[in-house]
C-alpha cells in the first residue's frame, strides 16, 4: 500500500512516520519538500503531488495551528486548514484513496458540561476553529472515503506544547498560574498516530472498496482535567522522579480564563465523547495521565547508547 503523509514534521506527523511504516510504503512530506509540491499555502499545487504519486491512502497531519496568530491571519489559516484539505480531498476522490484528516475540539463553543458527540452542532469561537470546521466540511463534501479525527490538547515528544512550556516556566519562575476553568483531555501524538494506523488497517483490509466506515470520529485520551491540574500533575510527576531537574517553581495557582486574556477565545468545555470510535473500531483509549507520565519518564532517562 502506498501512503502519502503530509505534515511529517509536526507533533502528530513525526509519530505517524513511525506508526504508518508497517502498513506499506510511506512518502512523507514536510512543507518545504524539494521533490513534490507540499506547501498548503499553494493549495492547487497539491493536486499535482497526489496525481503523480497516486497513493491508496493520504494522511494529512499538516495544519495552521497557531491559534492566537490565526486571529490576525485568517486568510492564511483558511488556505492551510480549509482550502488545501479540500484540494487534497478532491484529488483523493479521483484516485479512489482514503483520506485521513485531523480536526479539533475547537470546532465547538465549549458550552455546557457534557462531552461533545460527533452529531453535536459545531459553533467555533475563534478563527482557528472556524477554519478547521471549514476543512472538515471540504473533506466531507469532496471525498467519500474520509476519516476525520477530532482530537484535543495534543502533546508529543517533538515540537512545542504545554508540557514543555510548563517545564520551562517552572525552571524560570517561582510562581505559576494556569487556567482552571477549561476542561479537556491531553492526548498524545503517539496515541493519535497508533489509532490512525489501526483505523487504516481496518478500513483498507476488511472494507476495501466501501466508504461505510467513513465519517467524523472523536479521538482523545480517556478522563479529563484542566490546565492548572494538568500543570500540577506534570510538576508532581517530575519532582517524584529520582532524576528530577532543579525547578524554581514554589507556588502554583488556578486562575479563571478571564484573568488570562488571549487573542483567540477558547472553549471552556472541550470534553470529547469517544464512544463512537471505540465501538466502531474495537478500541480502548487509555487515561490521559498514563501517556503524559510515560513521556516525562522517557525525557528523564539518561541518554544511553545501548551496546551488547
Ligand atoms: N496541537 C494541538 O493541541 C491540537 C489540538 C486539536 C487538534 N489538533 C490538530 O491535530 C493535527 C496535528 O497537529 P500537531 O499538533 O501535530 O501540529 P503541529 O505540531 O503544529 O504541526 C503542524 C505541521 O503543519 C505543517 N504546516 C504548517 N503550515 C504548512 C504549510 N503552509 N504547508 C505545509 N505544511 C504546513 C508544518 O510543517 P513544517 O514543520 O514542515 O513546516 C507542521 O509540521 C492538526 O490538524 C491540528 O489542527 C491539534
Amino acid at each position: 500500500m502506498k501512503i502519502l503523509l503530509l505534515g511529517k514534521n509536526g507533533q502528530v506527523g513525526r509519530e505517524l512516520q513511525r506508526s504508518l511504516a508497517p502498513l506499506g510504503t510511506v512518502v512523507a512530506l514536510g512543507s518545504k519538500d524539494e521533490r513534490w509540491p507540499s506547501d498548503f499555502t499553494q493549495p492547487q499545487s497539491l493536486r499535482q503531488t497526489v496525481e503523480a504519486l497516486r497513493p491508496q491512502v493520504i494522511v494529512n497531519a499538516a495544519a495552521y495551528t497557531a491559534v492566537d496568530r490565526a486571529e490576525s491571519e485568517p486568510e492564511q489559516a483558511r488556505r492551510v486548514n480549509a482550502t488545501a484539505p479540500g484540494v487534497l480531498a478532491e484529488a483523493a476522490e479521483s484516485c479512489g484513496a482514503w483520506l485521513v484528516h485531523y480536526s479539533t475540539d475547537y470546532v465547538f463553543d465549549g458550552s455546557g458540561t457534557r462531552a461533545w458527540t460527533e452529531s453535536d452542532a459545531p459553533a467555533p469561537l475563534n478563527v482557528y476553529g472556524q477554519t478547521k470546521l471549514e476543512g472538515e466540511q471540504q473533506v466531507q463534501a469532496r471525498c467519500r472515503r474520509h476519516l476525520i479525527l477530532r482530537t484535543s490538547w495534543v502533546y508529543g515528544r517533538h515540537g512545542g506544547n504545554f508540557i514543555r512550556s510548563v517545564l520551562r516556566l517552572a525552571a524560570e519562575r517561582e510562581e505559576l498560574r494556569f487556567v482552571s476553568d477549561q476542561i479537556g483531555a491531553p492526548t498524545g501524538a503517539d496515541l493519535i498516530a497508533d489509532v490512525t494506523a489501526h483505523l487504516l488497517r481496518s478500513v483498507t483490509r476488511s472494507e476495501i472498496g466501501t466508504s461505510e466506515p467513513a465519517g467524523i470520529y472523536h479521538l482523545a485520551a480517556a478522563g479529563e482535567t484542566n490546565w492548572y491540574a494538568y500543570a500540577a500533575y506534570i510538576l508532581e510527576t517530575v519532582r517524584a522522579h529520582p532524576r528530577a531537574p532543579a525547578l524554581r517553581a514554589r507556588r502554583l495557582d488556578p486562575i479563571p480564563s478571564q484573568a488570562y486574556p488571549t487573542a483567540a477565545r477558547r472553549p471552556l468545555n472541550s470534553r470529547l465523547d469517544t464512544r463512537k470510535i471505540q465501538q466502531r473500531f474495537d478500541l480502548a483509549l487509555p487515561d490521559w495521565g498514563e501517556g503524559v507520565r510515560r513521556l516525562l519518564e522517557d525525557w528523564l532517562q539518561p541518554p544511553v547508547i545501548p551496546h551488547s
